[in-house]
C-alpha cells in the first residue's frame, strides 16, 4: 500500500466529523512539476476503486473519492440523529458550487443530474410551434431527448449539425448556417460525449447574444475535466453533471441560469422551495435560481458535491485539466500507432479533451469491450451513438500513465491474437 493511501486510511479510520476531505487532501504531497507522479499517486489513492482495476469511464459515471463519500455519510448520520432534512445547509453548498462554476449563488439550482438541467430548459422556455432549436447530432440523449419531446408535443422544430473533429471555426460556421428568424435556442455540448470534441462555446455564445437567441451549454462532460466558468462562457444557462468528472455523489447536478434571463425560463416543476404565497394568497416565485428547486432534497449529496469541488480546488483545477489531457494524449498516440486502429477523437490541440474514442477494424467494439474487462480488468465504454461502434476511454484523476500503457498493450495484444 502506498504511503499516502495508508496515511489517508489512518485519518479516515479516526472517523470523526470533518476529517473526511480535510485530512484526505492534507495527506497530498506538494506538487513537484519535475517529478509529479508521487502527487498523482496520492490523488489516485483517494479513490475507492479496487486495486488492479483500471476505470476509464469517468465520462459515463465518475468514481467518487473516499473523502466525498465520507462527507455524505457523516452529514447523513448527523442529520438522521434527529431526522432533520438540514435544508438550511443548501446555502453553504450553493456558495461553494457558485464559486466553482464562476456563477452567482442566485444563479445556481441543485438538480439531480445534467439531464434534469437540460430538460428544465427545454420544458421551461416559452417556445411555440415552429420555433427552432439547434444542437449537434452527437448530443447525448440526456441533452437531445427533451428537445425531441418538445418537437413531439409542442411542434418545436429541431435542427442539427454534424460536429467537425478538426476545426472550431467550422463548428461555429455550422451553427451560424442553421440560425434563422425562428431560431430561439442553441444548445451545445461543451465537450461532446461520443468522441470528445470541444465545441466553441464562447464564440457561439457571442453569436447567440448578438441575435437574441437563448444559448444553453451542456457541460456534463466538461465540468470537472476542465475549468468551467459560467460568467466567462457567456451562456444563458448551463447544465452540469456532479457525478462524472467532478467526482460528486451519484445523483447530483447543477443548473445555472443567468439572472437577467430567469424570468424567461419558467420552472416546469414547482413546490415549497420554488416560491411562496404573498399576503393576498397569490403564488410568486422566489428570486434566484432556487425557483428551479421544488421538493425535499438530499442535502448530504449537495454538501458532498461541494466537497468534491473543494477537493478539485485543492488539487488544482488547471493541473487536473492538463493531467487528463496528457493521459488522453498518451492513449491517443499509443492507440493510433497500432495497426488497424482508428482514433475518432480530435487531433487538434484546441479541440481535444480527456477522452479518446477509437475502433479496431478487426474486432467488433462490443467484443473488444468484453475482452478488456474480462481479461485485463480495464473498463472502457462502448460507443454505439451515431453507429460509431467504437470504444471510449476517459482519462481522469483515478488513472495513471501505467494504466494507459496497459490499455494500449492490451488492445495491441488482442489485435494480434484475433487477427
Ligand atoms: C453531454 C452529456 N449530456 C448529458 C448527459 C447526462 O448526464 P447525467 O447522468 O448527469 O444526466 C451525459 C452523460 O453522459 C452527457 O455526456
Amino acid at each position: 500500500m502506498s504511503l499516502p493511501r495508508r496515511s489517508f486510511l489512518r485519518h479516515a479510520a479516526l472517523g470523526a466529523a470533518g476529517l473526511g476531505l480535510a485530512r484526505g487532501a492534507e495527506a497530498l504531497p506538494e506538487f513537484a512539476a519535475e517529478q509529479p507522479e508521487p502527487f498523482w499517486e496520492a490523488v489516485r489513492a483517494l479513490y475507492p476503486l479496487e486495486a488492479g482495476f483500471s476505470y476509464f469511464n469517468t465520462g459515463g459515471l465518475g468514481s467518487t473519492p473516499t473523502p466525498v463519500l465520507e462527507r455524505v455519510a457523516e452529514v447523513t448520520r448527523r442529520l438522521q440523529a434527529k431526522a432533520e432534512h438540514g435544508h438550511a445547509q443548501f446555502t453553504a453548498a450553493r456558495a461553494d458550487v457558485a464559486r466553482f462554476l464562476g456563477a452567482d449563488p442566485a444563479e445556481v439550482a441543485f438538480v439531480r443530474n445534467a439531464t434534469e438541467a437540460n430538460a428544465t430548459v427545454a420544458a421551461g422556455l416559452p417556445l411555440r410551434a415552429g420555433d427552432e432549436v439547434i444542437f449537434e447530432t452527437h448530443a447525448h440523449p440526456g441533452g437531445s431527448f427533451a428537445w425531441l419531446q418538445a418537437a413531439r408535443v409542442r411542434g418545436v422544430v429541431v435542427r442539427t449539425f454534424e460536429p467537425d473533429a478538426r476545426s472550431a471555426a467550422v463548428n461555429l460556421e455550422r451553427v451560424a448556417a442553421l440560425c434563422g428568424p425562428r431560431t430561439r435556442v442553441v444548445q451545445l455540448s461543451h465537450i461532446t460525449a461520443p468522441t470528445g470534441i470541444t465545441l466553441p462555446a464562447r464564440a457561439v455564445a457571442d453569436l447567440c447574444r448578438s441575435r437574441g437567441i437563448w444559448f444553453h451549454l451542456d457541460a456534463a462532460q466538461s465540468a470537472g475535466m476542465v475549468p468551467v466558468d459560467f460568467a466567462a462562457l457567456g451562456c444563458d444557462s448551463l447544465a452540469v453533471s456532479g457525478h462524472k468528472w467532478i467526482g460528486g455523489p451519484l445523483e447530483t447536478g447543477v443548473l445555472c441560469v443567468r439572472r437577467a434571463r430567469q424570468e424567461e425560463l419558467a420552472p416546469p416543476l414547482v413546490g415549497a422551495y420554488s416560491g411562496d404565497l404573498d399576503a393576498n394568497g397569490r403564488f410568486a416565485l422566489n428570486a434566484g435560481a432556487v425557483r428551479y428547486e421544488y421538493g425535499t432534497r438530499n442535502v448530504a449529496a449537495a454538501l458532498g458535491l461541494a466537497e468534491a469541488m473543494r477537493l478539485q480546488e485543492r488539487i488544482g483545477r488547471d493541473r487536473i485539466a492538463v493531467r487528463g489531457r496528457q493521459l488522453a494524449a498518451r492513449a491517443h498516440a499509443g492507440l493510433a500507432a497500432l495497426p488497424g486502429v482508428e482514433v475518432l477523437s480530435p487531433d487538434a490541440p484546441d479541440l481535444r479533451a480527456a477522452m479518446v474514442t477509437f475502433r479496431a477494424a478487426r474486432i467488433p467494439h462490443d467484443r473488444l469491450f468484453g475482452l478488456l474487462l474480462r481479461e485485463k480488468s480495464i473498463r472502457a465504454r462502448p460507443v454505439t451513438e451515431e453507429k460509431l461502434n467504437a470504444l471510449r476511454v476517459s482519462t481522469h484523476l483515478c488513472n495513471s500513465p501505467a494504466q494507459v500503457d496497459a490499455l494500449v498493450a492490451a488492445v495491441g495484444e488482442f489485435l494480434r491474437r484475433e487477427a
